[in-house]
């Protein structure tokens, strides 16, 4: 049972699924001129507020946070608790599906806008 459960996350990890969730990031975060996000390559591993040109926040940029996989899928569930008062207009994704997912994708150097 344990082994089964523990087996699940990698299992079932679908990167044309997190594809899918990334188009609704993408509408805020590509690599276009004047995005209102930030560039989210590579963003598995890296520092917050470290992608060249973009003016982050204040929160965001003090918060000393770096986005392995377990402060992504916190932020990603609900993004005014981790990092209080960043700009992110998002309310947050509600299936753990989704938000394993997109990482998975992330992860995997995607993040097209
Ligand atoms: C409506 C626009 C919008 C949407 C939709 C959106 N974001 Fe964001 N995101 C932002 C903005 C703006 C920031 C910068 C926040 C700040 O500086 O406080 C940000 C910041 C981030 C950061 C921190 C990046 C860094 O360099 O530190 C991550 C990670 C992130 N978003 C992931 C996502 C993911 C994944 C999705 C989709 C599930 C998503 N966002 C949806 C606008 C958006």
């Amino acid at each position: 049972m344990a082994a089964a459960l523990l087996a699940t996350p990698a299992a079932a990890a679908d990167l044309a699924h997190g594809a899918l969730v990334f188009k609704t990031c993408a509408a805020c975060h590509n690599d276009r001129p004047g995005a209102l996000g930030p560039d989210l390559k590579g963003v598995v591993g890296r520092p917050a507020a470290s992608a060249p040109g973009f003016r982050y926040s204040a929160p965001m940029a003090r918060s000393g946070v770096v986005w392995t996989e377990d402060a992504l899928r916190s932020f990603l569930k609900a993004p005014q608790s981790l990092v209080k008062g960043n700009r992110m207009p998002f309310a947050g994704l509600d299936r753990p599906e989704d938000v394993d997912d997109v990482i998975a994708y992330l992860k995997s150097g995607g993040a097209g806008g």
